[in-house]
């Protein structure tokens, strides 16, 4: 494949199959006294291999018949052919505004003094979105047209370019427990699975199957975007254990979520699983047989609107010195996630995934917080059907100022929440494949394997409310933290350093 950009540098070996970085890794070691802190900086040499071939890959929504269902397939249609449409405005042309990887850039260096950005895809060979296969399953027994039309997000007139088309796709049936989500959703459900768990998990296995070898693919993505559920019990010998989760399956036990069950499904047919919603699909026995599997999984939540704003307000707050003491976060939705999340335990889930956004960012800084201090954080979701899929999010944030001040930033966001969450979704699926043709190996061990990432792919915590990290490592919310973690593999995977921002060719007297 034609590559963008390619690197000059003997640490970099190009060969038919692969790009080979050798990279040094630079890590700063702490050890704490009583009198001082003991740093040593250290330094590991890695081989890191990206493979070239983009793999034919194809999509597979739970949920498909929903808003964002229903939104990314419409736009990755209209992407895909180009399409404009007639708006009040004037002509709209189809675009992946919001997508990381789609609609932004990077500095790669510089050239006669200037800033080189280049878009985010064209660093390493990735996905393209055009070439992406779709499917999924959805209780809900609506073509994708109906659902588009159901779900109010689309203007009238991409929705008639798209209709003929979409009418054609049909959700599978799925796994329905109406003990997880809202009972209002009841009337949805006329597209379920019957039979025993075990059946029901052959089904999907099955489906996952059909649809790889019928549109002859390399790679299957499972991700679910179906409604909220509410946390499932972790039961010691139920679902601890990656076999007690299968030995709970086929007993048909009542405490494993459809979500879970997509979960063991995907993992058991070798495929990385996204989860787009806040409950607890991950429970260890999954992540166990994730891991057992060689399989990759990321979640949880899609990091779209008020959280991503949070991620990036508590942080600039916090690394300025300004101490938040209280932050209030009202929102209102008309949708069918709202109207799901209506219900007590649904919205106890988006609530615990919306509550650790700013822990990272208060513990960073103990000389605002004591150990164990947080400020108070209240979050609210109300159901008004009259706003449709155009959420506001109101929040409050107080932060005490020097000499007992006070400050208080309001913040009111109006946005369509499918259309923020969409282009999520497609760098979920586009970083994670690209995650999975990465593997690592030291430079210094010839006769050691590469290997991959950790299954549990924290990288994407970008993309994500309340990121899924490896048992016993720190989860990072801080946005930017997080994308520059993504732009730093990036840049390693090309033997190139983090980018410092130091700019001393420019701030020095002497010449470089
Ligand atoms: N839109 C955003 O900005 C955003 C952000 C973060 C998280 N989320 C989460 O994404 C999820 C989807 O949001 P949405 O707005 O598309 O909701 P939606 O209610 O419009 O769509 C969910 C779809 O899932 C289907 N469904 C429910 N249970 C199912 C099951 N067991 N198997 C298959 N299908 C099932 C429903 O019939 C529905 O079509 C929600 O959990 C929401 O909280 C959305």
């Amino acid at each position: 494949m034609a590559l963008k950009i390619r690197v000059d540098s003997t640490k970099v070996k190009y060969t038919e199959e692969y790009i080979e970085a050798e990279y040094d890794y630079q890590i700063t070691k702490v050890t704490k006294t009583e009198e001082c802190f003991n740093v040593t900086p250290e330094s590991k040499t890695l081989l890191i291999r990206t493979e070239l071939n983009i793999p034919k890959v194809g999509l597979m929504l739970v949920g498909w018949g929903g808003n964002n269902g229903s939104t990314i397939t419409a736009a990755l249609l209209a992407n895909k052919k180009k399409l404009s449409w007639e708006t009040k405005d004037g002509v709209q042309t189809a675009n992946w505004y919001g997508s990381l990887v789609q609609a932004s850039t990077m500095k790669l260096g510089t050239m006669n003094g200037e800033d080189v950005y280049v878009p985010i895809s064209s660093t390493l060979p990735m996905i393209n979105p055009d070439e992406i296969i779709f499917d999924g399953w959805d209780i809900s027994n609506l073509n994708l047209a109906d659902a588009m039309k159901r779900a109010k997000v689309i203007d009238i007139n991409l929705q008639k370019q798209l209709t003929d088309e979409m009418a054609q796709m049909q959700p599978r049936k799925s796994i329905y427990y109406p003990d997880f989500i809202a009972a209002n959703q009841e009337n949805r459900a006329n597209n379920v699975l019957d039979g025993s768990k075990s059946e029901q998990l052959q089904k999907i296995r099955d489906d996952i199957v059909n649809f790889k070898l019928t549109k002859n693919l390399d790679k299957v993505i499972v991700l679910w975007t179906a409604n909220t559920e509410r946390f499932s019990d972790i039961i010691p010998g139920i679902n601890d254990t990656a076999e007690n989760l299968l030995k709970a399956i086929e007993n048909d036990h009542l405490e494993i979520s459809p979500s879970t069950m997509f979960a063991v499904a995907s993992a058991l047919e070798g495929c990385t699983y996204i989860n787009g919603s806040p409950q607890n699909t991950f429970v260890p026995g999954a992540m166990d047989l994730a891991e057992k599997s060689k399989t990759f999984i990321a979640g949880d939540d899609f990091k779209s609107g008020q959280t991503k704003l949070k991620s990036v307000l508590v942080d600039f707050l916090i690394s300025a010195g300004i101490k938040p003491v209280s932050i209030v976060s009202y929102n209102h939705l008309g949708n069918n996630d709202g109207y799901n999340l209506s219900a007590p335990l649904q919205f106890k889930s988006k609530e615990i995934s919306k509550s650790n956004v700013v822990d990272d960012m208060v513990k960073s800084n103990e000389i605002l917080y004591k150990p164990g201090e947080k400020p108070d954080h209240c979050v609210v979701i109300k159901y008004v059907p009259y706003v449709g899929d155009s959420k506001r999010a109101m929040d409050e944030y107080t932060s005490e100022l020097m000499l007992g001040g006070h400050n208080t930033i309001v913040v009111h966001n109006t946005c369509e929440d499918s259309l923020l969450a969409s282009p999520i979704i497609l760098d979920l699926v586009t970083l994670a494949e690209l995650c999975s043709r990465i593997t690592f190996k030291s430079a210094d061990l010839p006769e050691e394997e590469f290997s991959g990432f950790h299954s549990v792919l924290s990288l994407l915590s970008y993309l994500c409310k309340a990121p899924l990290v490896p048992a016993g490592t720190p989860v990072i919310n801080a946005l930017f933290k997080q994308r520059s973690a993504i732009e730093n593999i990036l840049r390693a995977c090309l033997a190139l350093p983090p980018d410092n921002n130091l700019l001393l060719e420019q701030k020095l007297a002497m010449k470089f």
